[in-house]
């Protein structure tokens, strides 16, 4: 199994712990006409729920995930097995494509053809990620933890947070300044360090170490954050838009 197909291990921690996109993040890239989206690399619909949530949901949410254990947890939208680089959408057949914390899995270059092929002209394409916010040292120290691998997950994230879309495929950058959204979500130390074994390099980590991951989090967390469960934890959203010419 690939590194990026781990997350369907632990489907339920992922979709009950992990945070979704705040919606301001999602507002800002995602256009309130657009009537036909694609969640790609939807995991377990954390962001498909956030789409259908808003006051005028579009027409048709469809939900694009290479992972059956974690499309299975999707509901309310359309399902669809398939992955970035072959998306299985008829050409110029959509009208905007969102993907949340998912760029940095995918070829570059043949999502992004892809992704050109399948929106309309004018159509939009909306790159999130969100993250507990690693500028707050206690956060910083606990996903460490679980940054076991030489290529940790949080050294992969960085890599995502950087936005690059490869040049070359029509796409204009609508939002040169990244929309950053910081709020806070109130979570047991339980869920925090159990939120710590949902990100890519412990998945990849036999049981007895991921155990071992979620008991050195849980303790870090005793001697790290003071006053009792829940903790308010902080979290960011940063987005950014292109149009697709
Ligand atoms: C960190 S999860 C993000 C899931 C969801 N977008 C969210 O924000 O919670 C990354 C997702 O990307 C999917 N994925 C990995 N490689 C992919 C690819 N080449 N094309 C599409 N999805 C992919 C994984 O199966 C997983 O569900």
């Amino acid at each position: 199994m690939t590194r990026a197909m781990t997350f369907g291990r632990r489907a339920d921690e992922y979709d009950r712990l992990r945070p979704g996109p705040h919606p301001e993040a999602l507002d800002r890239v995602l256009p309130v006409d657009a009537r036909t989206v694609v969640d790609l690399a939807a995991g377990t619909g954390l962001v498909t729920r956030a789409i259908l949530a808003r006051p005028a949901p579009p027409a048709v949410v469809i939900a694009v995930e290479p992972d059956a254990r974690m499309l299975a947890r999707l509901t309310g939208a359309v399902r669809v097995r398939g992955a970035a680089e072959h998306l299985p959408l008829g050409t110029g057949s959509v009208d905007a494509v969102v993907a949340s914390s998912a760029w940095h899995w995918f070829d570059a270059d043949a999502a992004t053809a892809e992704i050109a092929r399948v929106l309309r002209p004018g159509g939009t394409l909306g790159l999130l990620w969100s993250r507990a916010d690693p500028s707050v040292d206690w956060v910083a120290t606990v996903r460490g933890i679980g940054n076991m691998t030489a290529d940790g997950s949080a050294r992969l994230s960085r890599r995502g947070f950087a936005f690059s879309l490869p040049d070359g495929y029509g796409f204009v950058d609508d939002t040169p300044e990244a929309v950053h959204v910081r709020w806070t979500r109130p979570m047991t130390r339980d869920e925090i360090a159990g939120m710590v074994c949902t990100y890519s390099g412990v998945l990849e980590l036999d049981e007895a170490a991921q155990q071992e991951v979620f008991r050195a989090a849980r303790a870090r967390l005793d001697d790290l954050v003071a006053g009792p469960d829940p903790v308010d934890v902080p979290f960011e959203t940063v987005a950014r838009a292109w149009t697709h010419r």
